[in-house]
């Protein structure tokens, strides 16, 4: 078995951090999301991977190499432009060749891996198979609808009318019959080639398309609210360490991880939470759910709920709660009068001020 991820795109929802950088190398317990993925695969035995790539492919390939740190053999394979799921295994087919394979949306994140998934489907090796899971928006989603006994009746992409609340996973398993589907349907109405299309015209075909549902956790991490739910749910199962140095004026309370380098003086930290190599935090309040990235400046600051980018500076500001602060932004208090906010943000930046 081969397994595609997807990391191409455009990252809409989660500008502007991905005006400048790619959206499944958004760091969640100051580590890549991507990484989570390609880590599950390579715990599931599957060793050849090829990554759809888009306009941020040297940042990809600067983050990822060939793999072979996490136990991998990759080929990185170039999208022109995001024109679709089922785009993306049409320009994957050389690569593919006539084994089967595994469809993995970078952006997705699968709390407890995709071991047993794969074994069951390499096991049973239907035509295709799909993971379905309730969901609260299932309209944001592709939506699949089961008959009594479980079985797959019907799938469509993003409808405006749901009929069912399980929503389409980004974790798709396939024999190489799939090729036929990815070739045989038409661009969607949003203009891409839709992977459900191709999975509903299997199913239609008569071929044996199944769902399981997904035992675990799973989210999509499209806009930050999601970045902000993985990034708390990750945390809870951080290994605790103070490897920087703490003074005696700091309070460590809970599941904390100070990386090497990192320095923390006057503060008070309440994990979980987790503190980047060589960031310094002085006087400050870091809360719990809070990643805060590599050489970071805390200063006088208070931040809870929040992931912080390497390189950026918070310095008197009282306090940041679920929020998504990119690389090299710096927040800062003046003292100046008059009293007014000054502010340089990047194009499709949001900023909720208190009144
Ligand atoms: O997350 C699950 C959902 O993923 C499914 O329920 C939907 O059925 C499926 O269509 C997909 O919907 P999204 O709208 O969330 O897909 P998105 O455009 O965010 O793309 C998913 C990943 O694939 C993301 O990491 C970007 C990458 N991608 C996307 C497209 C369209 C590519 O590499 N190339 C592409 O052409």
């Amino acid at each position: 078995m081969k397994a595609l991820v997807l990391a191409g795109g455009a990252g809409t929802r989660l500008r502007p951090i991905t005006h400048t950088s790619a959206k499944q190398l958004v760091p969640v317990a100051n580590k890549p999301i991507l990484f989570y993925g390609l880590e599950s695969i390579a715990a599931a035995g599957v060793t050849e991977v090829g990554i759809i790539v888009g306009d941020t492919e040297s940042e990809v390939r600067a983050a990822i190499g060939d793999g072979s740190r996490l136990g991998l053999e990759v080929t990185y394979i170039r999208q022109e432009a995001p024109l679709g799921l089922a785009h993306a295994v049409l320009i994957a087919a050389d690569f593919l060749g006539d084994d089967d394979f595994l469809v993995f949306l970078g952006d997705n994140f699968v709390f407890g891996g995709i071991t047993e998934i794969v074994r069951r489907f390499t096991e049973q090796r239907p035509d295709a198979q799909v993971l379905v899971t309730k969901v609260g928006n299932p309209s944001e989603f592709g939506v699949a609808e089961l008959d009594r006994e479980g079985k797959l009746i019907g799938l469509e992409e993003k409808p405006t009318e749901p009929r069912t609340d399980l929503a389409l996973v980004g974790v798709y398993l396939f024999t190489p019959v799939a090729h036929t589907a990815m070739r045989a349907i038409e661009p969607s109405a949003r203009g891409e080639l839709e992977i459900t299309d191709a999975l509903r015209w299997l199913l239609d075909g008569g071929y044996d398309v199944r769902a399981g549902e997904i035992s675990g956790y799973w989210k999509d991490t499209g806009n930050v609210a999601d970045m902000l739910e993985v990034n708390r749910l990750l945390l809870e199962t951080l290994e605790p360490a103070v490897l920087g140095e703490v003074d005696p004026d700091t309070e460590i309370v809970g599941r904390v991880r100070i990386e090497p380098g990192a320095r923390v003086s006057a503060s008070r930290v309440v994990g979980p939470a987790i503190i980047g190599a060589g960031t310094v935090v002085t006087g400050s309040y870091v809360g719990p759910s809070t990643s805060i990235a590599e050489n970071c400046l805390l200063r006088d600051s208070e931040v809870e709920f929040s992931i912080v980018l390497a390189d950026s500076v918070l310095d008197g500001v009282h306090r940041v709660e679920a929020s998504l602060i990119g690389r090299n932004v710096t927040v800062h208090v003046t003292r100046r009068v008059p009293v007014a906010h000054r502010l340089v943000i990047g194009d499709h930046g949001w900023v909720q001020l208190p009144n």
